[in-house]
């Protein structure tokens, strides 16, 4: 019998990195991807990925980049996977630079390290302020080497519609569409890794990510019976520039590299931001956890710029913005580290940041939760390396790495630990899904037909369907109901009965669904249908979303619920009694709250349940504290 063959969904940097792996172990990869994968959503991430290379001379340690990932989410991660991530981290970055990867530079030649949020050193290698890209290029040129030898066949323009299930429930291939002809295949495999991204869609438009993270693919394993973990843990970049089009990333390196974020004192200040003197701004961040500034996690950034100008009404104007200030730079300095989101402010908005404020916003920006995976602990606490249960769903010989999977990030992620987790995670599913492969009985039956012909049966029913519906409902209208509905009822700020709200609105918005019209039957290149059948997925996973921040009562990372606030003794610190007193509520609510959710489909409501967090690194002692 041949090698068995591999399927990777999606083409991002984790994608990549496991055809890469599973390619190089010998085994026949088909890379599908819903569009050229140099264009995949890794392509826009900004401004670094973390690796404690210490080149600063700042004292940066391996177990200093372990705990301030760990207790920056939280606590909520399983830590084994935490410890090797952080340190297989600088390997990681010496393999990009012998990939080509055009770091940026000290005048010396070393590598250039920036400091990014949640965090005392300069931890973060970058290439400018396009990093994602750079990095995604590199891993691309890769696998284009294996392509070129037949080692990995790319299906580009095809889209995951379902996985293709045996009598014994394992994986065994996929459906897929190419989006050109519509035509539904089935391509049989002995093992899948998914690595479709985020799902920041589900809160469009006021969301940083590409307008192909919808999540679908997620939401279709999950509707065959994948876990979906830690659903209710989206991330809220704290600077995003809100478009009438599309919100654009501001990334954290504006911060990290000196970038302040203010507003005027007097909410009825309506000067030029240039024309307010230093003593009249209200530079909050600072004020409010002068310990990490600007730099502050991501977590804490949003809450607090949604405080000043929901709460204190000091917004720019009144409304939803505050300035983003990098103004008082070195204009060179800034010009080279920034370069490229400084084009895309003046783009979209017309103002050059070197000579005026920035305005800014929260936006929805990074799913932490997402697909349950496994792995398994080695001795020395971190992952068995190459073991077939890390990344493991729990369906049988389904993988997911990157964005779509839950594993490292808790309740908020560090800035630039997600080029950081899409890559390492890529690396580690493709070596787990290459010995998934090996241990399968070379005398497995193969795929009963009855299977795939009843799979692509049922989604060429569903084409069909939507080809002849004639309802007066618009996809792209109920898209944005959607968003507007993510966004105010399980946001940055939620409460139980928004969350109940959202749910029942949930209800209506798949009932109003079901009566859509297309407006156009044409079988070729149908991106109304395309969107339409997404949409019903996004919907589906908004559901998990929702049902999971309803029923977790507390506040963690960026899952914030004020009537179950326990929040730090204004001026207390480690020592006083008030400090001591909320340390043991702290611990008292851990015990209760301090574990992964799980969300299983079904067809009204998800089922929620939760399993025990793997804490064996650092079990948790202090509170996080930023002030
Ligand atoms: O702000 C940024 O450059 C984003 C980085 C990240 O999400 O890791």
């Amino acid at each position: 019998m041949n090698a068995p063959g591999a399927i990777v969904v999606g083409g991002g940097l984790g994608g990549l990195w496991a055809s890469l792996r599973l390619a190089e172990a010998g085994f026949p990869v088909r890379l599908f991807s819903l569009f050229e994968v140099k264009r995949s959503h890794s392509v826009c991430a900004q401004g670094g990925i973390n690796a404690v290379l210490d080149t600063k001379g700042e004292r940066d340690s391996i177990e200093q980049h372990i705990l301030d990932t760990i207790k920056g989410g939280e606590y909520l991660a399983n830590q084994p996977p935490i410890k090797s991530l952080c340190e297989q981290a600088p390997g990681l970055i010496r393999t990009f630079a012998r990939m080509g990867v055009t770091f940026s530079r000290t005048p010396e030649g070393g590598l250039d390290l920036r400091l990014f949020g949640g965090v005392k050193h300069r931890r973060t290698c970058f290439a400018g302020a396009s990093t994602g890209q750079q990095l995604l290029y590199g891993v691309d040129q890769q696998v284009r080497r294996l392509e070129s030898q037949g080692r990995v066949e790319k299906f580009e323009w095809w889209e995951f519609l379902s996985l293709l299930i045996d009598a014994d429930g394992r994986c065994r291939g996929i459906l897929a569409m190419d989006l050109r002809s519509l035509e539904v295949r089935a391509f049989p495999a002995e093992t899948v890794v998914l690595a479709s991204g985020g799902f920041g869609q589900l809160y469009a438009p006021k969301t940083t990510t590409s307008t192909n993270s919808t999540g679908a693919a997620a939401s279709r394993v999950y509707q065959q019976g994948a876990w979906f973990a830690n659903g209710e843990f989206f991330q809220f970049h704290p600077t995003a520039m809100l478009g009438h089009d599309k919100t654009r990333l501001m990334s954290e390196a504006a911060r990290g590299e000196g970038g302040r974020v203010w507003v005027p004192r007097d909410p009825g200040d309506r000067r030029d931001p240039t024309r307010i003197p230093e003593r009249e701004r209200f530079y909050f961040l600072e004020e409010f956890f002068p310990a990490y500034g600007n730099t502050v996690a991501r977590d804490e950034a949003s809450r607090a710029i949604w405080r000043v100008t929901r709460e204190l009404g000091l917004g720019i104007g009144g409304g939803d913005r505050v300035y983003l200030d990098l103004t008082h730079l070195d204009r060179r300095f800034v010009a080279t580290r920034l370069g490229a989101i400084l084009e895309i402010y003046r783009k979209f908005a017309g103002s050059d940041p070197l000579d005026t404020p920035m305005e800014i916003f929260p936006a929805a920006h990074y799913g932490m939760g997402g697909l349950w995976v496994d792995f398994e602990r080695d001795a020395d606490g971190g992952m068995r390396p190459g073991s077939a249960r890390n990344h493991a769903t729990n369906i049988p010989g389904l993988y997911a790495c990157g964005e779509c999977d839950y594993a490292y990030h808790g309740a908020n992620r560090l800035g630039a630990n997600s080029l950081l987790s899409a890559s390492f995670s890529g690396r580690v599913a493709g070596e787990a899904a290459a010995n998934y492969l090996r241990g399968l009985d070379p005398a497995r039956p193969a795929l009963a037909e009855t299977v795939i012909a009843a799979e692509r049966r049922r989604q060429e029913a569903i084409n069909q369907r939507l080809l002849s519906a004639d309802g007066e409902e618009n996809p792209y209208t109920l898209h944005q109901a959607l968003g507007a509905l993510m966004t105010e009822r399980v946001g940055v700020v939620r409460d139980n009965a928004g969350l109940e709200q959202a749910l029942d609105e949930l209800d209506r918005l798949e009932a109003r669904l079901a009566q859509v019209g297309l407006g156009e039957s044409s079988r070729w290149a149908n991106q109304t249908l395309v969107f339409t059948r997404q949409l019903a997925d996004m919907i589906v996973l908004a559901k998990a979303v929702a049902a999971s921040a309803l029923a977790r009562d507390e506040c963690r990372g960026a899952h914030h619920k004020p009537a179950f606030e326990l929040p730090i003794p204004e001026g207390s610190f480690p020592g006083d009694p008030e400090f001591e007193d909320y340390r043991a509520r702290w611990r008292e609510n851990n015990t209760r709250w301090l574990k992964t959710t799980l969300a299983e489909y079904a067809a009204l409501r998800p089922r929620i349940h939760y399993q025990a967090v793997d804490l064996s690194v650092c079990p948790p002692s202090e509170p996080r504290d930023y002030r």
